[in-house]
């Protein structure tokens, strides 16, 4: 595969010591929007040019809210890596790979889960606001509420002292430092404390002013066309103050504006910025300008894209040597955990 031309996203990378181990994941539930091209991958892309990193497909935890209906899974699995490797995550440089195919997750998973108390994870604020909030799934499972106890599996089991994740995912990290000093307390020190590394660019907000979500139905696609992405943007939300013409408008309430400071040249950002404010600009124009110019940033994505589409015996190649690479290290850790929790002797450690 040719190598990768990551897609310009404004990103700083945090201080983080040299050699260390980074990991992070996403769920494969479809393909991916430019929220988490701006949330989560562009962040990928700079801290695997620096750091050793692991980031996965978190497959089984997409397993926890979507276990009804699995058919489409190894097409979200495909989907996911491909959108990976078009935006630039690089197998030369970061390793790929699939959490079910590291079976050892499972087991740290259920080792973790003994001592778990169940008031941390029924005070997880993910848990309370998705059982409040999603009402089409059964999510009163054992699996769902333990989806914290599985993702700390993930972090530790790699040793992983940083973790890039969005302010959503921030009490999992704390959970995961807490089950990791409660671990310590019974076994002795095994996993370093994890500590996430918060994503530098604001949520983006999608076409109807709340955050952008595939489940809203207010994403805007790295796989959409042009015609699309005109579509959606003219039927964007705007300053909802701003009701005529002749009102003068806030940019910085306007999710046009937003996705305005990601695709457009400082020059039209700086304009917008003045002319909004006293109505020198109609909300039309500047919707066309944004369009254009979003359709144009995703360009280079989509021709990428649809050139990795092709090689599907590529992709999940990328995916099965990722995962022998990643097995291993997990496998030395599970080597120590057993040993440290007495339940092998640690004269026969790698036999
Ligand atoms: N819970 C994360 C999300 O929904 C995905 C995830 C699973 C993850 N395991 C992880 C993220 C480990 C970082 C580290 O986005
Ligand atoms: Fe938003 Fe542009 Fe309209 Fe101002 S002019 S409210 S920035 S769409």
């Amino acid at each position: 595969m040719p190598p990768a031309t990551p897609l310009a996203v404004p990103s700083t990378t945090p201080a983080v010591p040299a050699n260390a181990r980074v990991l992070s994941g996403l769920r494969p539930t479809g393909k991916i929007h430019i929220g988490h091209l701006v949330g989560a991958l562009a962040n990928w892309i700079e801290l695997q040019k620096k750091y050793n990193c692991y980031f996965f497909v978190a497959d089984w935890h997409a397993l926890t809210t979507h276990y009804a209906d699995t058919s489409g899974l190894q097409q979200f699995i495909l989907d996911s890596v491909t959108d990976y490797l078009a935006v630039g995550v690089d197998p030369a440089k970061a390793v790929i790979f699939q959490q079910s195919r590291v079976p050892e997750h499972a087991e740290l998973h259920l080792l973790l889960s003994l001592i778990t108390p169940l008031g941390w994870l029924e005070r997880t604020p993910t848990y309370k606001e998705q059982r409040e909030n999603i009402q089409d799934k059964d999510l009163g499972t054992y699996g769902f509420l333990g989806y914290p106890v599985l993702q700390s599996a993930d972090i530790l089991i790699y040793k992983a002292g940083f973790v890039p994740v969005g302010a959503d995912q921030v009490a999992h990290i704390e959970l995961t430092r807490e089950i990791c000093r409660r671990f310590a307390n019974f076994y002795g020190p095994v996993f370093p404390e994890p500590q996430p590394l918060l994503t530098p660019t604001p949520r983006l907000l999608g076409t109807d002013g709340r955050k952008m979500s595939k489940s809203y139905g207010n994403a805007i696609f790295l796989s959409d066309t042009e015609t699309e992405i005109r579509s959606k943007v003219s039927n964007m939300l705007t300053d909802p103050a701003r009701q005529r013409r002749t009102d003068p408008g806030n940019p910085d309430v306007c999710p046009v504006f937003g996705l305005h400071k990601l695709c457009s040249p400082q020059e039209t950002i700086d304009t917008v910025n003045t002319e909004c404010r006293r109505a020198g600009i109609g909300c039309v124009d500047c919707k066309k300008q944004m369009a254009g110019n979003l359709a144009q940033w995703i360009a280079p994505f989509t021709e990428r894209r649809s050139k990795i589409e092709q090689q599907p015996d590529q992709v999940w190649d990328v995916l099965e040597q990722g995962s022998k690479k990643a097995h291993i290290t997990a496998a030395a850790t599970m080597e120590e955990v057993r040993a440290a929790m007495n339940l092998k002797q640690p004269s026969l450690l790698h036999s």
